[in-house]
């Protein structure tokens, strides 16, 4: 089996990718709760050692502090936990690669974007995040751009799995808010790019096979308001629910923290060059347990 060095495996998307590509990897992975070998990627020191320990030629960088109200709490705080966790994190995995000459792909975020543009975005399009979670993702991408080993920045939104996981994700949330007969309006106008993980995880996997580099979107290339989102996933799982429709601009006048309205991107760059066909949202959909 291939050694790969990861960081973020027991994460929402990292634990997909380590079950269904387990046959395939030696996963070393860079963790904090790690029973031998606990790793905290603040920690250069700790990030190094383990990359010279591993043969690994490619590091998947998935760990993040991912809570985007508990960063925007923090926002402008260098020391705070989610400015450590994914700017001085990803400065010490970038460090560490180009000491020991490894490439690293770096998962990053659709909040990199302000979300005003009413397209799909591409990666041509010029981040420019409104909060303190998608501004330290954009600065840790910053870094990866100018590093001295080869790297690939990969950027999903609203990931979702098949099955449930501990973190609940998007759809099992809506899953749950219906069955409990709790799931509050769905928002009209705002639109979002879901990431089905199961493929998501393929596509790391392209990545690291052919050594591709650079900047891609790596959604399922298409645009779902939060509304039709939630009326497919009642539709195909057969939960037989009326969606109540929501406004976002209404709710946006009573929140403090910034939204943005639209986080959709384009995967065209990338579709272009897989091996294999992504699946619709809709395929998707009909896969989730
Ligand atoms: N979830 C989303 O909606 C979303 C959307 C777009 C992009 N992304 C990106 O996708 C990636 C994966 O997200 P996710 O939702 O799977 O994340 P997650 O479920 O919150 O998992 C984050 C992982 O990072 C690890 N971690 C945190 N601090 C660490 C540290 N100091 N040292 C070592 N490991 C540390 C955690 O370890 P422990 O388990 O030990 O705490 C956990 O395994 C992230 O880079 C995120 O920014 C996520």
């Amino acid at each position: 089996m291939k050694a790969l060095l990861t960081t973020g495996l027991n994460g929402l998307v990292g634990s997909r990718f380590a079950l269904d590509f387990k046959n395939i990897y030696e996963f070393n992975n860079l963790d904090l709760r790690d029973q031998n070998k606990p790793t905290d990627i603040t920690k250069y020191d700790q990030v190094l050692t383990r990359f010279n320990e591993s043969t690994a030629k490619h590091v998947v960088h998935l760990a993040a502090y991912t809570d985007v109200t508990g960063a925007w709490q923090q926002t402008d705080d260098a020391n705070g936990i989610a400015y450590q966790v994914n700017v001085i994190g990803t400065e010490n995995i970038i460090k560490a690669a180009e000491a020991t000459n490894k490439h690293v792909i770096y998962v990053s975020t659709a909040y990199v974007f302000d979300g005003e543009k009413k397209e799909l975005y591409t990666e041509e399009d010029v981040p420019n995040p409104i909060e303190w979670y998608g501004k330290t993702k954009f600065l840790a991408e910053e870094v990866v751009k100018k590093a001295q080993c080869p790297w690939t920045i990969l950027r999903i939104d609203q990931p979702f799995r098949s099955d449930a996981f501990e973190k609940v994700d998007t759809v099992h949330r809506i899953i749950n808010g219906i069955k409990a007969g709790s799931l509050y309006p769905q928002f009209t106008n705002h639109y979002f790019g879901p990431t089905f993980v199961n493929d998501f995880g393929k596509v790391i996997d392209f990545i690291v096979r052919t050594n591709t580099t650079g900047l891609f979107h790596a959604t399922n290339g298409e645009s779902w308001s939060d509304y039709d989102f939630a009326v497919a996933i009642n539709e195909i799982k057969s939960l037989g629910a009326e969606i109540g429709k929501g406004d976002l601009e209404a709710y946006l006048k009573s929140s403090a923290r910034p939204y943005q309205r639209n986080t959709a991107m384009s995967n065209e760059k990338l579709a272009k060059i897989l091996d294999f066909k992504l699946k619709t949202i809709r395929e998707a959909l009909s896969e989730v347990e």
